[in-house]
């Protein structure tokens, strides 16, 4: 593969935006950061002109491909209106009531641009609402990179035990212990811990933190009776129960993890799939606590909060996705499940042991060695073969499938039978060049 014009690029890059790269997690591509000049579809083109099926998707906004042409040319007829006026438009009411229609938790939403600084603002609810300080939240989950949350996500092994009360790791040098300690981490899945420490600290939590899926770590699924326990929880001790969707929201089901599983939360973060490329992230709840904004003495503020362009490339990306009971969504949902069942198929063959995690439209790729415990939270997860997977990830980028280094897929409602076809060959051959 020739990467000579991205090579030249990185170098340039580095001399003026540190690392050469504008997000740390973009650190982890080999050989180095790759540059990317188009997209369409379902494909994208590196800055040397390969061609790759794209199964990242910008990290999971693309959910309609990359050239949603209904969202195009919202988004262009309302650049030629105005790009941004700092006060309100019928628009951020029209996206807000679809997402209220869509989300089971959504009686009332606000926006932002980022994930973060949704979850940012769900945190800060939780508290104002509960007068109490701390959070739970679990290891291995990603909640965004701001300081008051960013902890423990990916903690080393040894500093991960013992399983209950263990010490909240910061994620980044910079970090104060001071907002670590408003945290509680645990062990995803575990209900009878979560039970426990409800017990002994419930009067403290403002609020309880989780992805309903766990996408950061190789899609891992929620334990049959886990979210309803969390649910039972946060109701009897008068805490939050807050999902963040970010991934989930708009491509588990059109009403998100929540949607698909039933279970409904007190507030929800939601970006990427909710704009399909365009900027914006959603915090949607219920009322009696998301009016808390309206009476002015809880803050929530940003410059481009429901930036009209952002909004108009939401209407149509929620207009598209839902139209025909979600026919679109349901697209993408059976291209993934054809992937999934492909890929285990090719597996089972080539008699290798990797492991397909997660639900359509979104799921993970790793090798799990013989004998591995079930995967059901960040330590488990930690048995996979990090050093095959990433020899696994380089030979499919090589053969033009471009997945997540953490093996990570994520299925459009473009893609196509033949990328389908072309994708299982490769895994096919990719599995082949790494078998020892
Ligand atoms: C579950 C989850 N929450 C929050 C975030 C943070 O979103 P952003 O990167 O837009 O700030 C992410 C980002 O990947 C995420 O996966």
């Amino acid at each position: 593969m020739n990467l000579t014009r991205s090579q030249e690029l990185h170098e340039r890059s580095r001399r003026v935006i540190p690392g050469g790269i504008s997000s740390n997690v973009r650190a982890n591509w080999k050989p180095f950061p790759l540059f990317y000049a188009r997209g369409q579809g379902s494909h994208v083109w590196d800055a040397d002109g390969n061609e790759s099926i794209d199964y990242v998707l910008g990290r999971g906004p693309m959910l309609l491909g990359h050239t949603p042409h209904r969202v195009i040319e919202a988004m262009k007829a309302q650049l030629e209106r105005g790009m941004h006026f700092a006060g309100q438009t019928e628009l951020e009411v029209q996206v807000a009531e679809k997402i209220v229609e869509l989300v089971p938790c959504a009686e009332m939403v606000r926006f932002n641009s980022t994930g973060s600084e949704a979850v940012h603002a769900a945190l800060r609810l939780a508290r104002a609402a509960t007068g109490r300080k701390r959070i739970l939240r679990f290891e291995g989950q990603y909640h965004g990179w701001f300081d008051n949350i960013a902890w423990s996500f990916a903690p080393p092994i040894e500093a991960a035990t013992p399983r209950y009360h263990a010490p909240l790791r910061p994620t980044t040098l910079g970090q104060c212990e001071e907002d670590g300690a408003n945290l509680f981490v645990l062990p995803w899945n575990d209900l009878d811990l979560v039970s426990r420490l409800f017990k002994e600290n419930g009067s403290e939590i403002a609020g309880v933190i989780t992805e309903p899926v766990m996408c950061n770590w190789g899609c891992i699924q929620p334990e049959p009776g886990f979210l309803a326990g969390l649910r039972d929880l946060c109701d009897r001790h008068g805490s939050l129960l807050i999902f963040d969707e970010v991934i989930t929201g708009f491509r588990l089901s059109l009403g998100g993890a929540q949607g698909l599983f039933g279970i409904t939360p007190d507030l929800a973060t939601f970006a990427k799939a909710v704009g399909a490329g365009s900027i914006l992230s959603a915090l949607a709840g219920k009322e009696r606590f998301m009016k808390m904004f309206g009476e002015l003495k809880t803050v929530h503020a940003g410059t481009y909060n429901a930036n009209p362009v952002a909004m108009a490339g939401a209407l149509a990306a929620l207009g598209q996705l839902s139209e025909n009971n979600g026919a679109e969504l349901a697209k993408a949902h059976r291209s993934a499940a054809r992937l999934i069942e492909g890929i285990r198929e090719v597996a089972l063959e080539k008699e290798s042991n990797l492991v397909v995690r997660g639900l359509p439209p979104v799921f993970s790729t790793t090798f799990l060695p013989p004998g591995s415990k079930p995967v059901t939270d960040y330590r488990s997860a930690l048995q996979a073969d990090s050093t095959r997977t990433a020899r696994y990830w380089a030979e499919l980028q090589d053969r033009g499938v471009r997945i997540t280094p953490e093996g990570t897929w994520f299925v459009s409602t473009a893609h196509t039978e033949e990328d389908i076809a072309r994708s299982l060959a490769a895994v096919g051959e990719a599995l082949e060049a790494v078998r020892d």
